[in-house]
């Protein structure tokens, strides 16, 4: 398990992640995706576990990071598949203090 920390105080990781839009974040080896939907922040494995599109490029609606290419919903919290026979999405969890936001990779 390894702990990453991004931006030193909450003003700073509020103003790195505008509300619903998804940011791409490498951390060592991984690039995940991070989203912020009002003061909660989720981050997730920026690959689609149906057919591996760029869910950077998705959108957010409802709780859920929909992928551009076939449209599958996957829930942020979690990660949970909301579509057909697809694994669930790998989720991280992120934690925002006055430090910064604390991100948690396997
Ligand atoms: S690649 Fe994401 S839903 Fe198919």
């Amino acid at each position: 398990m390894k702990e990453f920390q991004l931006g030193n105080s909450v003003s700073e990781v509020l103003e790195m992640l505008p509300e619903a839009r998804i940011k791409k974040v490498k951390l060592g080896n991984r690039e995940i995706g991070i989203v912020r939907v009002g003061d909660r922040i989720f981050g997730f494995n920026s690959f689609c576990p149906h057919r591996g599109a760029s869910l950077i490029q998705g959108s957010i609606h409802a709780g859920e990071v929909i992928c551009p290419l076939h449209h599958y919903r996957f829930e942020l919290q979690g990660g949970r598949s909301k579509a057909g026979d697809c694994p669930d999405l790998e989720t991280f969890p992120c934690t925002l203090s006055e430090d910064g936001l604390k991100i948690i990779l396997p």
